[in-house]
């Protein structure tokens, strides 16, 4: 029998009807899950539920992602689901007085005046790649958003062309990726000294990253140009004591950026794409928002206040799809939350995509309406019951950067071509095959040149 463990709060945990023994663990293995969660937790402020034998606790109500993630963020560490799964020391995984101390020192990297610089770029990337497709090309947009975002930030932390996979940077990267979420969702894993062809591939792809992300360090070391990517940036980042990072933080930073920095994006682009392709008059209104804004010109980042439509867009998709669907954290302490008490060391689970699917939040919330994000409407929303980016201390780092790229790279692309979906497609997100919320497969479309 699965232990259901009685806390010593005001208020029991309110434990969904489980199997014996395994829990819920047929359900979160299945790709429907978050549909699993949705209907788990509906109504319900709170809910408790076992993957194996392990007890998760779901907080579901806007106020609760206040008390865990922001006014009692430290109390809570990312927990060994985490640690398990991301290697390193990134700022991602980091804990505590250090996580603090890197997140200082890293901030000024990504503060609107910094980004700025890099809005060129995103729209070079965005010109290069739809000038490959041919008119009436059958194109799949989940492999094409990937490799774009990809080379915008392997552009911006390395200044380095990271177009494509073939390239060996972004091919090491999607190996690790692989890798990772392989790691977060297989309960057995050979250990990494092991000679298995995956474990094998994992270290030549992580020699490689090491290699070339240590060249780069070590020509920027020698180099007395002064270059303005983030590697440049953070090499010469110092604390309040003059101290700068060692080469090893830097690569885990590095690391950190180059995979945080692309598949979120990436997931959210693709989502934003297949629903404007389901929605034609939301389309239109995109199309009419380019073109009399742009009039043919590539958009710049002095016309991001002017596209105001294109980031409800961008805001709407990540409502609807989260990249990030579920935020993980293990209590560091007994602590009390909304009235419960979280015994040290359960894994406490906040989750954007429940959140953005509450109806109290958001009326109706199948419906796909960027209204919504209308500054008026959006300002009106509950505190943080919208959090694609997190929140607190621990929010995502690059959210002005990447809120920045996807309103570019959806006025680039549409000025200048108009897709549709191949019919016949089931496009679904697979949360079990990778870590971003993103369709499982191809997401095949139909390029019309403008
Ligand atoms: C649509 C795009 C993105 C989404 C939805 C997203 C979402 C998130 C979320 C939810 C977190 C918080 C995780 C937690 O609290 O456990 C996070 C953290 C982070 N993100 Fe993003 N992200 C995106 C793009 C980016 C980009 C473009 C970068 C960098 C260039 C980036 C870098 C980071 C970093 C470094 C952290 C760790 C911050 C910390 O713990 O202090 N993200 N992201």
């Amino acid at each position: 029998m699965v232990k259901h463990v009685e806390l010593p709060s005001a208020q029991p945990i309110p434990y969904i009807r489980e199997f014996p023994l395994i829990g819920s663990l047929p359900a979160i293995l299945r790709k429907d899950r978050l549909t699993f969660f949705v209907r788990a937790t509906q109504h319900r402020a709170v809910c408790g539920l076992h993957m194996g034998p392990v007890p998760l606790i779901l907080f579901n109500r806007a106020e609760h992602v206040q008390s865990i993630l922001v006014e009692h963020a430290y109390d809570f560490g990312k927990g060994q689901l985490i640690h398990k799964a991301f290697g390193g020391n990134g700022l991602f995984v980091s804990e505590g007085e250090f996580h603090r101390h890197q997140r200082k020192l890293m901030a000024p990297l990504f503060q609107p005046r910094h980004i700025a610089a890099y809005a060129e770029t995103m729209v070079l990337y965005g010109e290069r790649l739809q000038q490959e497709w041919q008119d009436g090309a059958v194109v799949d947009l989940n492999s094409h958003m990937i490799a774009l975002t990809m080379s915008v930030i392997g552009k911006a932390l390395f200044d380095a062309d990271v177009f494509n996979e073939t390239d060996e940077l972004g091919a090491a990267m999607s190996m690790v990726y692989e890798y990772t979420v392989h790691k977060l969702f297989s309960p057995l894993m050979p250990p990494l000294s092991w000679p298995t062809p995956r474990n094998l591939r994992f270290r030549k792809a992580m020699e490689v990253l090491h290699d070339r992300i240590q060249h780069m360090i070590d020509e920027r070391h020698r180099s007395n140009t002064l270059r303005s990517d983030f590697l440049s940036v953070l090499l010469q980042a110092k604390d309040e004591d003059g101290k700068r990072m060692s080469d090893s933080q830097l690569m885990d930073e590095c690391l950190t950026l180059f995979g945080a920095g692309h598949e979120t994006t990436s997931a959210a682009l693709t989502w934003t794409w297949y629903l404007l392709c389901q929605h034609p008059h939301v389309y239109q209104k995109v199309h009419q928002e380019v073109e009399s804004v742009l009039q043919g010109r590539p958009p710049k980042y002095d016309d991001l206040a002017r596209l105001p439509y294109c980031l409800q867009v961008f805001k709407e998709t990540m409502r609807l799809y989260p990249s990030a669907a579920g935020i993980v954290r293990e209590a560091l302490h007994d602590i009390e939350i909304g009235g419960y008490l979280v015994p040290k060391g359960y894994t406490v689970i906040v989750s954007p995509y429940i959140l953005h699917h509450t109806p109290a939040y958001f009326p109706d919330p199948e419906t796909f309406d960027p209204e919504r994000f209308v500054p008026e409407r959006e300002k009106q929303l509950p505190r943080y019951a919208y959090i694609p980016f997190g929140a607190g201390p621990r929010i995502c780092l690059g959210n002005h950067f990447a809120l920045m790229e996807g309103q570019l790279l959806i006025a680039t692309l549409a000025q200048r071509v108009h897709f549709t979906l191949v019919p016949g497609q089931t496009i679904e997100p697979d949360p079990v095959h990778n870590l971003a919320l993103r369709p499982g497969g191809k997401v095949e479309v139909v390029v019309e040149k403008r």
